[in-house]
């Protein structure tokens, strides 16, 4: 039997605030090992990286999500009560409820609404002199997506809501003030999206049946009752929130447009088949998502480790993206490496790992890839601009990772 290699500090939580990304692969490769034990937020915690750790992880039979999230997340980011948070059976049919909001049908819905945000807003941005692209794309973003979830949003309301969502994931992961207006935000949210299912309820408003806020406003549970409104609401913010994050992998597909001239012309060319690569080499090489967090279910032995019940355990998505034993020079940003033929659905997890319908694996991936293809699209053959001089380093301890100037662009034209 092998021992966990235990990290030396009392507590990690400050290191790895301050290197969310590569907090857990840095320490790996200090200890020779995919897995070592810490204490997070004071309590012991096993992190892992790699592929063959992620197919653990995936394991529904050694882990559960049950009381894995710290509730300084679920206050702000997740929400309380929603998918994230289930197993078993329940979790298995809350996961259809979105599963069943993502046939391509609703995906092209929600590009066609999308692009004609993109429309607007592009033109608007030609008669502006310098635009910082990542605010911009959240209340692009915010529109779309309520738009197509069904959720009815007054012009007058865009810039109040934008911000409120924005802070759902642009904040949450900070400390002091900025964590707790993203708690604010949170209430602010969940109190709007519980409004809309009563409403729904209600028959005050009537949102298309496909919709995600008619959909999950007459989900069923196990049980056969409908969600609570508060539950009920936190799922709606689970469609919308997201859908407003990939604003976050927008910037970088602008990030990588503008670090790689060549890519770009390629991209010019309007190769579908380039396109999706290039999104796939954004969604590894680039930060995002650090890490997910389980909890074991029970005491069991993998690899000769001894797991104890009940241990939170956080598995690396970052970190895997770039281990060298899947990517040869992972710190290469190089689109053609994503012709290979031996995915796997454990070595390539930017948006969790295994299967989207039985695991935790997001349900929102094709939704980010399609997005993503569309912003390449505008970036490189609908618009032209250029790109002033600012600060475009990635800033590390930040949660999302951002440039630091947010990428801003100039002199748009249509
Ligand atoms: C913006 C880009 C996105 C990123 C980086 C991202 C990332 C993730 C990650 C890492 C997970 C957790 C996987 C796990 O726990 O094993 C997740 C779960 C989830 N995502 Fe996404 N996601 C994105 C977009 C979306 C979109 C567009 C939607 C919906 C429209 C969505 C809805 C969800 C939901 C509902 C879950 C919970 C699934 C479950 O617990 O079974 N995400 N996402």
């Amino acid at each position: 039997m092998h021992r966990i290699p235990r990290d030396r500090t009392l507590d990690s939580t400050i290191a790895l605030m301050g290197d969310p990304y590569r907090f857990i692969s840095n320490r790996c490769r200090r200890y020779r090992s995919d897995l070592f034990e810490t204490r997070l937020l004071l309590r012991k915690t096993i992190c892992m990286t790699g592929p063959e750790a992620a197919r653990l992880f995936y394991d529904p039979s050694r882990f559960v999500r049950r009381g894995a999230m710290p509730k300084a997340v679920q206050k702000t980011l997740l929400g309380v009560g929603g998918v994230q948070g289930l197993d078993d059976e329940a979790h298995r049919q809350r996961k259809q409820m979105f599963m069943s909001l993502m046939t391509p049908e609703r995906i092209e819905q929600l590009v066609q609404l999308t692009a004609a945000e993109w429309e607007i807003r592009a033109h608007g941005w030609t008669a502006m002199g310098e635009v910082s692209l990542y605010p911009e794309l959240h209340s692009l973003l915010t529109r779309a997506a309520c738009a197509w979830a069904g959720v009815p949003l007054a012009d007058s309301e865009v810039d109040a809501r934008t911000r409120e969502i924005a802070a759902l994931f642009d904040h949450a992961g900070s400390v002091g003030l900025r964590h707790f207006w993203s708690r604010w935000a949170r209430k602010r949210a969940d109190g709007w999206a519980a409004d809309i299912v009563e409403q729904i309820r209600g028959g005050r408003i009537h949102p298309p049946e496909q919709s995600a806020a008619h959909v999950i406003a007459w989900h069923r549970d196990l049980n056969g009752e409908l969600l609570t409104p508060q539950i009920a609401a936190v799922e709606l913010i689970n469609v919308i929130r997201p859908t407003v994050a990939v604003s976050v992998y927008m910037v970088f597909v602008a990030h990588a447009l503008h670090a790689h001239p060549k890519v770009r012309e390629m991209l010019q060319a309007g190769d579908d088949g380039y396109v999706g690569r290039f999104v796939q080499e954004v969604r590894r090489y680039y930060p995002f998502f650090p890490a997910v967090a389980a909890r074991t279910r029970q005491a069991f032995e993998w690899n000769g480790y001894h797991f104890l019940a009940g241990r939170r355990v956080l598995l690396d998505l970052y970190g895997t993206n770039q281990d060298p034993r899947t990517w040869e020079r992972p710190e290469d940003f190089e689109p053609e490496r994503f012709r290979r033929s031996d995915e796997s659905p454990f070595d390539f997890i930017p948006q969790g790992g295994g299967d989207h319908h039985v695991d935790h694996r997001c349900p929102g991936e094709w939704i980010a890839i399609e997005l993503m293809k569309q912003a390449a699209d505008f970036l490189t053959r609908r618009m032209s601009y250029d790109v002033p001089e600012q600060d475009l380093r990635i800033e590390w301890s930040r949660l999302p990772a951002l440039p630091h100037s947010r990428f801003v662009i100039s002199n748009v034209r249509m």
